[in-house]
């Protein structure tokens, strides 16, 4: 039965068993475990039902640890690390020979990050390992962004999920890599495109087709709930189109009046993108409980973080 807990004492111990531990981070809750342990590696994989060609994320305690990870570092990744970490921001570098196959997926490159959040931070310190995690939900289903959920989806697979709170930032990190030399956005994130370009003028995005085979994270259905879920921009008109249906919605930041529906979810009253990314997988959660025939999304605008959560939106509806 797993445990819920707030002692970093006892995440150690656990992970220094080699166990797998929900860990908390400032995006998402990662599933979390000693990249060189086999065991724990191969165990992530397992209970994530994630196939094996799919690369994890290494999560480091300090910004220098990634020259123990990583070699031939560009240097505009340098520059972002300068900008962004610690943060939600994932890299992709040429790995060093020592980083397992297991963690990179076979690869030549491995995804690297120091995650932004004080618990996983000191977790790090106190571990002489970095740690693999990939977001901590069965795969292709909405990320965790609290502790309840991890222990709701692996009551029994997991010993332990250390509790930090709720995510802050609520979707996952940004990720960008450097093919041939040229920034490319791989995974819209918490870090809107537009900061990165703020630091490194324009970014090269690669299609899902392209991209595909390499991040699942990019696979055309992901993040997604049970219901139906579709987006729409004209939302009054969804639900009219929908009618007999238990219907729950989930809007940016105004109620639809006289709505006949089951439930609506108002992401952020104030109409703050960054506020309603931190609700946004919390809300597909409750809506995915409540029994729906359908949940009816409504379109954000299309810039900053509106494009992380449209990107999600769309994927959560495939
Ligand atoms: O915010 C986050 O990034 C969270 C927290 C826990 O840190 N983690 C996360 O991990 O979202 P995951 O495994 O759910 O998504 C990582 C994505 C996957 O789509 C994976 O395919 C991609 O990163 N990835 C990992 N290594 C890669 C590589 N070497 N090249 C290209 N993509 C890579
Ligand atoms: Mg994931």
């Amino acid at each position: 039965m797993v445990r819920i807990t707030t002692d970093i004492a006892e995440a150690v111990e656990c992970l220094n068993r080699e166990e797998v531990i929900g860990l908390p981070t400032e995006t998402v809750y990662g599933l979390a475990g000693n990249i060189f342990s086999e065991k724990a590696i191969r165990n992530i994989f397992s209970i994530k039902q994630r196939p094996l060609f799919n690369p994890l994320i290494v999560h480091i305690g300090k910004a220098e640890a990634v020259e123990q990870i990583a070699q031939n570092i560009p240097l505009p990744a340098y520059q972002l690390i300068a900008a962004f970490w610690p943060g939600p921001l994932t890299l992709v570098l040429e790995r060093r020979a020592g980083i397992p196959d297991l963690v990179t997926g076979g690869k030549d490159t491995v995804a690297v990050r120091m995650p932004n959040h004080p618990m996983a931070l000191a977790l790090l310190e106190a571990l002489n390992y970095p740690l693999a995690a990939p977001s901590a939900n069965p795969f292709g289903s909405i990320s965790p962004t609290n502790a309840r959920h991890v222990a709701d989806y692996f009551p029994e697979q997991l010993e332990l999920v250390l509790d930090g709170g709720p995510c802050e930032r609520g979707v996952e990190s940004t990720i960008v890599g450097f093919p041939d030399g040229v920034p490319t956005l791989y995974r819209h994130g918490s870090i809107p495109a537009e900061e990165i370009e703020a630091e490194l003028g324009q970014l090269a995005y690669l299609t899902r087709k392209e991209h595909a085979p390499d991040a699942p994270g990019m696979l055309s259905r992901h993040y997604a709930p049970a219901t139906r879920i579709v987006m729409s921009t004209e939302v009054a008109q969804t639900v009219a189109e929908n009618t007999g249906k238990r219907i729950g919605l989930m809007l940016f930041s105004k109620p639809l009046q006289e709505a006949n529906v089951a439930h609506q979810e108002i992401l952020s009253p104030k109409e703050d993108l960054k506020e309603a990314a931190m609700h946004l997988y919390a809300a597909m959660h409750r809506l995915d409980q409540m029994g729906l025939d359908l949940i009816i999304a409504e379109r954000f605008p299309d810039a900053g973080l509106g494009r992380t959560i449209n990107d999600r939106l769309e994927r959560a509806g495939k």
